[in-house]
């Protein structure tokens, strides 16, 4: 039975305890793998779990609305890293500014969102929440790693030509619905159709 606010709270401890190693030798590899794990997290969260938020829990509108600025303050700060490359000499530092952002808002979320869910929601909808989210995660992970084992939706690409995981933040950008479960192709068809 997946429960969804474990299952977030399950990516917080990961996020901050990859930090810590970052904090341990700043090693690129684990700055990428933070972005990615975020990016993946934070998405779930606006998917699959914010909207219930803002129409079924008290308040929930004006706390969706708080989480989603802190969200795209995190987001642009990710951007940065990506475009500088994870080894850049400025990426510590924006590291540190992404860890206070994150640190922050994880504490809202633990302190008065997820309570006020449990509260709220019932176990019908906690769970059919959690089945959701697990699946939109996996689809997720998959997408953003280039891994859907189509020769086609692959990492690699042609020059000049935008990577998934870029036709992906696009189509965010664009907040195309269903972007999560399009493959490489079906991306660059919803960006491309803008
Ligand atoms: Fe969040
Ligand atoms: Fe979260």
């Amino acid at each position: 039975m997946p429960d969804p606010i474990a299952m977030l709270e399950e990516d917080h401890r990961k996020v901050e305890s990859l930090f810590e190693q970052y904090q341990n030798g700043q090693d690129p590899l684990i700055a990428e793998q933070i972005c990615t794990e975020l990016m993946v997290h934070t998405e779930v969260e606006e998917q699959e779990i914010y909207p219930t938020v803002k129409s079924d829990v008290p308040d929930g509108k004006e706390l969706e609305q708080e989480a989603e600025k802190e969200h795209s303050e995190v987001e642009q700060l990710i951007k940065q890293v990506q475009q500088k490359g994870f080894d850049d000499p400025s990426v510590p530092e924006l590291m540190l500014r992404i860890e206070e952002g994150v640190n922050h808002h994880v504490h809202e979320e633990e302190s008065e969102m997820f309570p006020k869910m449990r509260e709220a929601l019932g176990s019908q909808t906690l769970e059919q929440l959690g089945e959701k989210a697990m699946q939109a995660k996996q689809q997720l992970v998959q997408e953003l790693r280039g891994q859907t084992g189509q020769a086609k939706g692959g990492g690699s690409t042609v020059e000049g030509e935008l990577t998934k995981e870029q036709l992906y933040q696009k189509a965010k950008e664009q907040d195309i619905e269903g972007r999560s479960k399009m493959d490489k192709d079906e991306l660059q068809q919803a960006v491309g159709d803008q």
